[in-house]
C-alpha cells in the first residue's frame, strides 16, 4: 500500500464561527484560530480543516459564498488569514479549505447578474427554467424542505437550489463557470494551501433533462436524491480538475458524497481513479433513520449490528484500493458522545470508547472541535434558540403540517446541526471563555464541568485520551496500514477486530454499551507478549483475559509483535 503523509495524518476540523471569538462581537474569527493553534499543536493533530470563511451573508453560515478570494469580514481579512496558515505551517501543521463548488450565495455577482435577464452573459452560470403547469419546473425536493426551486419574477423563471434559496446551484454544464472554478482552485493553491475538502461535491451534476422523480416508496424529501447524487459525469468533472490543477499539488482532498457504498466510493477513490483521495461517506449518519427513505429527522435506535456491517463494508472494500475518512460526527452532525455513546452517567468512559474507534479503522481520523472534550448534544427549549436554516426551515414545514410542537422539538434535539454548533467549551465560567460579549448562538451550560482547561489538567480527560490515541497512531503505523479483520460479528454489544500489518497485530475491543458482556479471547489471537496500549479503565490486576469481563463502554487496545514470529 502507498504510503503517504494524509494516510497518517489527524485532521482537526473547526466550525470558526462556533471555535473562538477575538474581539467581543459574539463571532468566532480567525483571530481566535490564532490564538489557539499552540492548542491544536499540543493535541497532536496534523491538519487543520476550517470550514468556509470566504465573503458570504451567512444564510448557511457560510456555505454561501459571495466571493470566494475574499475573507468575510467578520472572520477577518487576508492577512490574518495569511498569519494564520503560516502559524499553523511554522508548527508542521497543514491547513484544509473547505471549498463549496456546488452553489454559491445569491449575492454573488454572478447570480446578481444572472438574474438580471434571460440574456444576461452570466445567466447560464445557474440553472433556470420555465415553471410547468403553474408550478415549479420538477417535483424535486430541497435539502432544506420545500421544492428546490424559487420563482423569479423579473424574468419569469426559477433558478434551482439544491440547498436554500440564498444558495442557488451553479451549472457545471457551462464551461465558463467550470473555468472560473479552476482558477479559483489554484488561487488558492498558490497561496500555499494543503488541501481541500469539497463540499456536496456528489451533487454537482444533475439528471439530464431535469425530469421529475418517481419514487413512491420514499418521503418527497428523500425521492429526488438519485437526480442529482453521484451521477457518472461527476467523475469527468473530478478527473479534470484533477488533472489540470489538483495534480501539481501535493495535497489532500476530501469529498462530501451522500448517497453511496463502498463499492461506488471507489469510483472516487480508487487508486487510479485521479479524482479524490477520500470521501465523506454517510452510510453509518443514517443508521439512526426509521427507514432508508424516511431522511433524517424520523429517528430510531440505531443497531450494532449494522454499524458493523457498514463500517465492515467500507474497511474491507477500501482496503489497498483506495481510502477512507472516519468519523462520527461534524458541523452537519449531532454530538457523537450524545448520538453513538452515552451523554449521562458514562459521558466520559463512552466518549473515550468512540475516539479509539475512529483512531483504530483504516482511514484517515477526523476529529470535529469539542469532540476531544466529550462536547454532547444542546436541548434548546425554545425554537427561537436555534439558528440553522436546516432547523429553523424543518420547523417552520412541520408546525404548518399540524405536527405537534413537543414532536418537532423532540426531533430537533436528536438531530439539530445546532447540536454542534454552541460555542467551543474553553473554560467554566462566562461565556465558556468563546466570547466576552453575547454568543450568536447561546453556550452548553454544562461548560461548568465540560471544557478544556478542565480537561487539560485532569490527566484522565478525554482530552488527554484523544491525546495519547493520536500519539500511539504515529507511533505504530499498524494504526494507519494494518488490514482490518472483524471478530464476534453477532455479538450484540461488543465491536472487536483486529488490524495486521506484516507481524504486527492490534487486537481493538470495544464495548458499545453500558453492559458488562464478556470478551472471549479469541484464537487467533495469541496472549502470550500481547501489551496492552491503551484503555478507558484501568486493568484489573486479577482479571482473565481469556473470559475478560468488560465495564461499561470499555475499550482496549493491544499490541501483539511478531505475531507471525
Ligand atoms: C454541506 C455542508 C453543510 C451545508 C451544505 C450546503 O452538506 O456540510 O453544512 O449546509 O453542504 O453547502
Ligand atoms: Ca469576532
Amino acid at each position: 500500500m502507498k504510503r503517504t503523509w494524509w494516510k497518517e495524518s489527524v485532521v482537526y476540523q473547526i466550525y470558526p464561527i462556533s471555535f473562538k471569538d477575538s474581539n467581543g462581537d459574539g463571532i468566532g474569527d480567525l483571530r481566535g484560530i490564532i490564538s489557539k493553534l499552540d492548542y491544536l499543536r499540543d493535541l497532536g493533530v496534523d491538519v487543520v480543516w476550517i470550514c468556509p470563511i470566504y465573503k458570504s451573508p451567512g444564510h448557511d453560515n457560510g456555505y454561501d459564498i459571495s466571493n470566494y478570494c475574499e475573507i468575510k469580514p467578520q472572520f477577518g481579512t487576508m492577512e490574518d488569514f495569511d498569519e494564520l496558515l503560516h502559524g499553523l505551517h511554522t508548527r508542521g501543521m497543514k491547513l484544509m479549505m473547505d471549498l463549496v463548488l456546488n452553489h454559491t450565495s445569491d449575492e454573488h455577482p454572478w447570480f446578481l447578474e444572472s438574474r438580471q435577464s434571460r440574456n444576461n452573459p452570466k445567466r447560464d452560470y445557474y440553472i433556470w427554467r420555465k415553471g410547468k403547469n403553474g408550478g415549479p419546473p420538477n417535483n424535486w425536493e430541497s435539502y432544506f424542505s420545500g421544492s428546490v426551486w424559487e420563482y423569479d419574477a423579473r424574468t419569469d423563471e426559477y433558478y434551482l437550489h439544491l440547498y436554500s434559496k440564498h444558495q442557488p446551484d451553479l451549472n457545471w454544464e457551462n464551461p465558463a463557470v467550470i473555468g472560473e472554478m479552476h482558477n479559483m482552485i489554484q488561487w488558492w493553491l498558490k497561496k500555499g494551501v494543503d488541501g481541500f475538502r469539497f463540499d456536496a461535491i456528489a451533487h454537482i451534476v444533475k439528471a439530464k433533462g431535469l425530469p421529475d422523480a418517481d419514487n413512491p416508496d420514499h418521503s418527497p424529501t428523500v425521492r429526488a436524491y438519485g437526480m442529482f447524487s453521484n451521477l457518472d459525469h461527476v467523475h469527468t468533472l473530478l478527473q479534470n480538475l484533477h488533472d489540470e490543477v489538483l495534480y501539481f499539488y501535493d495535497i489532500m482532498t476530501v469529498g462530501e458524497t451522500s448517497g453511496l457504498g463502498p463499492e461506488q466510493a471507489l469510483d472516487y477513490v480508487g487508486d487510479g481513479r485521479r479524482e479524490l483521495n477520500m470521501t465523506f461517506q454517510f452510510e453509518h449518519m443514517f443508521l439512526d433513520a426509521a427507514s432508508p427513505g424516511s431522511g433524517k429527522w424520523d429517528v430510531v435506535p440505531w443497531k450494532l449490528a449494522d454499524l458493523k456491517r457498514v463500517m465492515t463494508g467500507w474497511q474491507t472494500i477500501l482496503h489497498k484500493k483506495g481510502w477512507n475518512a472516519n468519523y462520527l460526527c461534524n458541523h452537519d452532525q449531532p454530538r457523537c458522545v450524545s448520538r453513538f455513546g452515552n451523554d449521562g452517567p458514562y459521558r466520559i468512559p463512552s466518549a473515550k470508547m468512540l475516539a479509539t474507534f475512529i483512531h483504530t479503522l483504516e482511514g484517515t481520523p477526523y476529529i470535529y472541535q469539542g469532540e476531544e472534550l466529550g462536547m454532547t448534544n444542546i436541548a434548546f427549549d425554545a425554537i427561537d434558540d436555534y439558528r440553522d436554516v436546516e432547523t429553523l426551515n424543518f420547523y417552520k414545514e412541520r408546525v404548518e403540517a399540524g405536527v405537534p410542537e413537543h414532536e418537532i422539538m423532540r426531533a430537533i434535539h436528536l438531530k439539530s446541526r445546532d447540536n454542534a454548533r454552541t460555542p467551543m467549551q474553553w473554560e467554566a465560567g462566562g461565556q465558556a471563555g468563546f466570547t466576552t460579549g453575547t454568543p450568536w448562538i447561546a453556550v452548553n451550560p454544562n461548560c461548568k464541568e465540560i471544557n478544556a482547561a478542565q480537561a487539560m489538567q485532569d490527566r484522565d480527560s478525554v482530552y488527554h485520551y484523544y491525546k495519547e490515541l493520536i500519539r500511539l497512531r504515529k507511533r505504530h503505523e499498524v494504526f494507519v496500514y494494518g488490514e482490518y479483520r472483524l471478530l464476534l460479528e453477532d455479538h450484540p454489544e461488543i465491536y472487536a477486530y483486529t488490524r495486521t500489518l506484516d507481524d504486527t497485530l492490534l487486537l481493538v475491543i470495544l464495548n458499545f454499551f453500558a453492559g458488562e458482556p464478556v470478551f472471549e479471547w479469541p484464537d487467533s489471537v495469541k496472549i502470550e507478549g500481547i501489551e496492552l496500549l491503551i484503555s478507558n479503565y484501568k486493568p484489573d490486576e486479577w482479571e482473565d483475559l481469556r473470559q475478560l469481563r468488560l465495564r461499561p463502554y470499555e475499550a482496549r487496545v493491544y499490541l501483539q509483535q511478531g505475531s507471525r514470529g
